[in-house]
C-alpha cells in the first residue's frame, strides 16, 4: 500500500471470525454469521482483533547485549566511534564466533518468543554477526532452525557484509572475495537464506562493493534487502533500487535524489524509527516518502547495538510521534506492507479469507488511534498464533 491509500485500514463493528486449520475461514458482520458451532469460542466485546505485526527487519540471532557501549555513548561516544575502535558490530561478531550454535539457538528462541507475546507474527532475521564462513553459515543455521520450530513465518537473510573483520582492514576485496567464493555458493547449497544484504554505508560498504556482492548474490537467486542511508547519504539507495532490491531499510538520510530512485524501483522503502530513536539520528523523513507515493514498511530492527527492542507496539508509537504517520498509516506499514517486505504476503499480514489466523487482540480500547498514543503501556492482551492463544 502507498500514498493516500496507505491510511486505508477498513474495520467492521461488531463482527465475527472463523478461524479453522490456524487459517481464517471467514469474517464478517455478526448478524451475517452462518456458523452454529464452534469447538472454542472467545468474546472480543469492545476489543480489537487486528493482523499480527510482520517484522521484516531484525537481528535476533546474536550472542549477547551491548549495554556497555550504551553507557559509552551515554558519556559522549558516537556510534561510529566505537565502531572504529573494534566495537559495535565486530564486538557481537567475536562473542558470536566463540558461542556454539546449540547455545546461540536457545537464546535466540527464547527472543523468537518474547517477540511473538508482543504481537510478532511473522518476522525476517538475518546473519551479520559472524563475518567468518563457519559463523556467518551458524547464524543461518540458527535461523534454519528457527524456520522448522513452525512458530511463525520465518524469513532467513544473508548479511556477510554487514562490518570489514579487523583482518581485512587492507584487504577488503580479500573479504568480499570470501563472501562471494566461499560463503555464497555453501550456503546456497544449504539453502539456508532467502534474501542477500549489506550495509551500505559511511565507514561499512561503499557502493562498488554493495553493487559487486548484490550481484553476486543474484547470481544465486538471492533477492536483495539492503541496510542503506543510515549514517549518511551513502548512495546505497540507489545502489538497492537499481538491483530491484525487494526492500532498502533504515534510510535516515533520505532526500529528493533518493526518493526519485525509488520512484522508479519496485522497492519497499523500510523505516526502522527506534535506531534513530536509540542512536539520536535523525529520523527518515516518512511523509515526504508516503507523499512521492512510495510504499512504506516498518520494522524493529531487533539488535544489540541500535535497537535492544524487538516490541513493534513500540515502534508504532514512534511512527505516529516521530514520523508524524498516522496511526492507520503505520498499522499498515507494520502489518501488510511489513509481509510485502518479506514476501508473506500470502499467508501473512491481513485480515483476509485464507490467510494464516497470526492475530493480535486488544485490551477494550476506544479505537485504534488509542494503540500508538498509549506508547509503553501495552495495549495487547492476547496473541493469536495459526488459531491458537499463545
Ligand atoms: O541495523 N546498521 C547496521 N546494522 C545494525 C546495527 C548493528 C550493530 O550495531 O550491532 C542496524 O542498525
Ligand atoms: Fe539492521
Amino acid at each position: 500500500m502507498k500514498g493516500a491509500d496507505l491510511q486505508k485500514l477498513e474495520s467492521i463493528g461488531d463482527a465475527f471470525l472463523f478461524i479453522e486449520n490456524g487459517n481464517i475461514q471467514s469474517f464478517g458482520h455478526d448478524a451475517d454469521c452462518k456458523i452454529e458451532r464452534a469447538d472454542e469460542t472467545m468474546d472480543c466485546s469492545g476489543k480489537l482483533v487486528l493482523p499480527a505485526f510482520c517484522d521484516s527487519h531484525t537481528h535476533l540471532v546474536f550472542a549477547a547485549w551491548r549495554e556497555s557501549e550504551f553507557v559509552d555513548r551515554i558519556r559522549g561516544l558516537t556510534y561510529e566511534e566505537i565502531a572504529k575502535r573494534g566495537g559495535g558490530i565486530l564486538n557481537s561478531a567475536a562473542k558470536l564466533q566463540a558461542m556454539s550454535e546449540d547455545e546461540l539457538f536457545d537464546k535466540a528462541l527464547i527472543r523468537l518468543h518474547e517477540v511473538t507475546h508482543m504481537g510478532t507474527g511473522a518476522i525476517e532475521i538475518k546473519s551479520g554477526y559472524g563475518l567468518t564462513v563457519e559463523s556467518e553459515i551458524k547464524i543461518l543455521r540458527v535461523i534454519q532452525r528457527l524456520k522448522e520450530q513452525n512458530i511463525i513465518p520465518v524469513k532467513a537473510t544473508f548479511l556477510g557484509a554487514h562490518a570489514m573483520p579487523i583482518a581485512f582492514k587492507t584487504n577488503r576485496q580479500g573479504y568480499i572475495k570470501l563472501l562471494i567464493e566461499d560463503m555464497l555458493p555453501r550456503i546456497s547449497a544449504e539453502g539456508l537464506a532467502d534474501y542477500i544484504d549489506v550495509f551500505c554505508d559511511k565507514g561499512f560498504y561503499t557502493v562498488e562493493e554493495t553493487d559487486q556482492i548484490l550481484s553476486a548474490g543474484a547470481r544465486y537467486g538471492l533477492k536483495a534487502k539492503i541496510h542503506a542511508n543510515e549514517l549518511d547519504y551513502s548512495g546505497g539507495i540507489q545502489v538497492g533500487a537499481k538491483h530491484n532490491a525487494i526492500s532498502v531499510d533504515h534510510l535516515e538520510y533520505t532526500g529528493d535524489e533518493e526518493i526519485a530512485a525509488l520512484q522508479k524501483a519496485e522497492t519497499i522503502a523500510t523505516i526502522l524509527p527506534s535506531t534513530a530513536f536509540f542512536l539520536g539520528l535523525p529520523y527518515a523523513p516518512a511523509r515526504k516518502m508516503i507523499e512521492s507515493n512510495l510504499p512504506i514498511a516498518l520494522a524493529s530492527d531487533y539488535n544489540p547495538g541500535t535497537s535492544p527492542s524487538g516490541n513493534l507496539s513500540f515502534i508504532l508509537s514512534l511512527a505516529a510521534i516521530k514520523l508524524k504517520m498516522l496511526p492507520s498509516e503505520a498499522i499498515n506499514a507494520l502489518t501488510v506492507n511489513g509481509a510485502a517486505a518479506m514476501e508473506v504476503s500470502e499467508t501473512n499480514g491481513s485480515i483476509t479469507v485464507g490467510k494464516s489466523a497470526n492475530l493480535v487482540v486488544t485490551k477494550p480500547v476506544t479505537g485504534i488511534d488509542y494503540l500508538p498514543y498509549s506508547y509503553g503501556q501495552g495495549w495487547i492482551e492476547q496473541v493469536i498464533l495459526a488459531g491458537k492463544n499463545i
